[in-house]
């Protein structure tokens, strides 16, 4: 089965099988019988965060479990229930547009609510962790199904159990706890220059969803239109020490304070190491955010990953800084 519809970058790539996966049964069948056969799986949502290094040798199964419904709904707040295979932007508006808060923030971003505790998405000062109650996945090493509740699921910036267990977990279903009242959150720069004078008061989390689409989409090419994967590279966290000291030689340098580490702009390196709009016959780096790689012409994905190895050494050697990729490296 041919793979290039079914990763946003498009590249071309084969599962040796193939199958949906519409319910837990489902998926349980699809894992006895790799399992009989001997073959090794994968878990596919929308493919908006993984690169084919080449033919995946194996059996491919596409998330496709569908719920979505409220649980314990009181005066404050609600419980949002997604079923993995549900498309996480469409959950977005169906919370923000009956009022709830948490996840406005999160609105456009690519892929499941399955595939979303993985690299717990975050944009514009909110991360899923944020609002997750609790994962409901399939453990492989028991094969049973386990509910893991918010601190069991070792959240960090774009990290989790999930990602560093990669292959143990699939996750059926997600929980998430919404608020009525909570206040939105509308500091990240962006977001605070588009929305101008309109203040808390104004707005509400349909408007502010709103809001980061229209601020997204000034940046960050649509995947239908553009294939990519959304950021390459995470924000790479160094000592405050190695902050003083870039900034020393590199006044403009961008960072966000943490606790006692800065959270460098990645963005801004590959940018000032002179990439943002390079590129060559298949690949290259959009012209409005550097740290999105882009399959212009039948790139595969040998040709990305050589262009982000590329990337890598330059911002190594002129910066001093590693960075790390987002998306996993499948296939091959
Ligand atoms: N910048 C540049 N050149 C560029 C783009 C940005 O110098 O081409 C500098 C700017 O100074 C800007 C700073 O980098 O202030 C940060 O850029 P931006 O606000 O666009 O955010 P980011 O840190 O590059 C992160 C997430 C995005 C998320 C945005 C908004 C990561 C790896 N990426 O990007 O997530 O949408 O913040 O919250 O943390 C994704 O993961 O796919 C993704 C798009």
């Amino acid at each position: 089965v041919q793979l290039k519809k079914l990763n946003t970058l498009c590249v071309s790539a084969m599962a040796k099988f193939y199958m949906d996966v519409a319910s837990l049964n489902e998926l349980r069948l699809a894992l006895a019988w790799a399992q009989e056969k001997g073959q090794k799986t994968l878990v596919l949502g929308s493919g908006s965060n993984l690169v084919f290094a080449g033919d995946f040798h194996g059996l491919v199964i596409r998330m496709q479990i569908a719920a979505r419904y409220w649980e314990q709904v009181d005066d404050t707040g609600a419980t949002l229930v997604l079923g993995a295979g549900e498309n996480w932007h469409d959950a977005v508006l169906y919370a923000a547009g009956a009022g709830y808060r948490g996840i406005e923030n999160l609105a456009l971003i690519p892929g499941t609510a399955g595939a979303a505790p993985v690299q717990n998405i975050g944009a514009y000062g909110v991360e899923l962790c944020d609002t997750l109650l609790s994962v409901t996945a399939l453990d492989r090493d028991s094969n049973r199904l386990v509910c893991l509740d918010n601190s069991e699921c070792g959240f960090a910036y774009r990290d989790s159990l999930f990602k560093r267990s990669p292959g143990r977990y699939i996750i059926t279903e997600i929980r998430l706890r919404l608020s009525r009242t909570k206040p939105l959150q509308l500091g990240y720069k962006d977001l605070e220059d588009y929305l101008g004078d309109a203040t808390a008061q104004d707005l509400d989390s349909l408007t502010v969803a709103e809001a980061v689409m229209a601020v997204r989409r000034r940046k960050l090419p649509d995947p239908e239109m553009i294939p990519n994967v959304g950021s390459f590279f995470k924000n790479p966290v160094v000592p405050v020490e190695q902050f003083n000291e870039l900034q020393a030689r590199y006044p403009n340098v961008v960072g966000y304070p943490q606790s006692n580490t800065v959270k460098l702009a990645a963005a801004w390196l590959i940018d000032q190491s002179g990439w943002k709009g390079y590129r060559n016959a298949r690949v290259g780096v959009h012209n409005r955010q550097a740290l999105v790689l882009i399959n212009h012409s039948g790139g595969t994905g040998r040709d990305v990953l050589e262009l982000a190895a590329e990337i890598r050494k330059s911002v190594q050697e002129r910066f001093g800084v590693t960075l790390e990729m987002e998306p996993g490296v499948v296939g091959g």
